[in-house]
């Protein structure tokens, strides 16, 4: 599962030409420089392929790494950050579990002159961030909402509405939510305002609706009583759910309300990150879509980047205006998100290599 694609091959080129890629054990008279890396959870099996897909490609480099897990506890995490400042380590790679928790430890981080590197969720409200790699977090929203109006048949006027809709977001301490709703809203948003999509909760404002730490069971929660309360006499037709996780918690809420037979199909649901247990229940037809996220090329992008700063080099960004983390605008690498769904998940997924056929039995 962690074999380059041809794709991270082509990034890979691309961040060759304008870097230079020292080895890392020309970075100073210390020897193996080391890298700290922490990674908020291991419940999603994303953050799982992240870590080893990062360690690998450090190692890689020749440099060596420690990597920990934060149980999805903000505390967890600063203190794993701290330990890492203490240990002297020459750069870090987070990926927040709380975006907002950083401030005062990166403080540190930066006096000691440790370059720090945000993964796929930025840190927030900190200058000591030095650089951010993640995907393209507007496009995994757009991409989530597009599936959902193109396959309600509104976008090619194939099926008038009104069809009735439910909407979930993320975590409300990770900045990635925001993007992810706003861009999807901009979607949704004007056929909520001509009555081709009814939100009939009518909770569609950010803050009703997180969820958090992305969790399956709060997501489930909410489907359960959204379902009581207003769709008793109403059938439901899409959801639009932002991760794999939450999705499956979705869906398992619609099936104890009775969706899901022959005359009572299941709503379309949206899902992120290409997440195996998402990939079955899409091969067989129940989540509707999920969004891939190749975490091996966030890993190759975020570990030139590690080898840049760590020789003083400024690293290959694509983006230098989207990512404001209320100190300074961060400077970015962002990777195209793919949209996934049963007609092109063997291609996308499969021939490109990130899994085996074996994988999805
Ligand atoms: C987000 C990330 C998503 C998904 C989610 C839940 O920050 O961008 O891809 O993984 O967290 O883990």
């Amino acid at each position: 599962m962690r074999a380059r694609t041809t794709a991270a091959a082509a990034i890979t080129t691309a961040l060759s030409l304008s870097l230079s890629a020292c080895a890392a054990t020309d970075a100073g008279s210390r020897g193996t420089a080391s890298i700290g890396i922490t990674m908020p959870t291991k419940v999603s099996p994303r953050w799982i392929a992240d870590g080893e897909n990062m360690v690998d490609e450090l190692k890689g480099f020749g440099y060596s790494t420690t990597l920990r897990y934060a149980d999805n506890d903000p505390e967890t995490q600063v203190t794993q950050v701290e330990a890492m400042i203490a240990d002297g380590v020459d750069a870090l790679v987070i990926a927040s579990v709380d975006g907002r928790a950083f401030k005062d430890v990166l403080s540190k981080a930066k006096s000691a002159n440790i370059p720090v590197i945000s993964y796929d969720r930025l840190i927030l409200g900190s200058d000591a961030v030095d650089y951010y790699a993640t995907f393209d977090n507007v496009k995994v929203g757009q991409q989530q909402a597009d599936f959902l109006v193109e396959q309600l048949g509104l976008v090619n006027g194939s099926r008038k509405g009104p069809f009735t809709v439910e909407v979930f977001a993320g975590s409300a301490d990770d900045n990635n939510t925001r993007f992810f709703y706003e861009a999807a809203m901009r979607v949704l948003q004007p056929y909520v305002r001509n009555g081709d999509l009814i939100i009939r909760s009518g909770e569609q404002e950010l803050e009703k609706i997180t969820t958090l730490r992305w969790d399956g069971v709060v997501a489930e929660k909410r489907m359960n009583s959204l379902l009581d309360s207003h769709y008793t006499n109403h059938n439901l037709d899409a959801v639009l759910s932002p991760y794999d996780g939450m999705s499956l918690g979705i869906i398992k809420a619609l099936k104890k309300h009775g969706y899901g037979v022959p005359g009572k199909p299941l709503p379309i649901v949206t899902g992120q990150d290409a997440e195996i247990p998402s990939i079955k229940s899409i091969m067989d037809g129940e989540q509707s879509q999920t969004v891939y996220k190749d975490t091996r090329q966030l890993a190759l992008v975020t570990s030139y980047m590690v080898n840049s700063v760590v020789h003083g080099n400024k690293p290959a960004i694509n983006d230098t205006r989207t990512y404001n983390n209320g100190t300074k605008v961060i400077p970015t690498y962002l990777i195209d998100p793919v949209s996934v769904d049963k007609g092109n998940y063997k291609e996308i997924l499969l021939d490109s290599g990130y899994f085996k056929k074996s994988d999805l039995e």
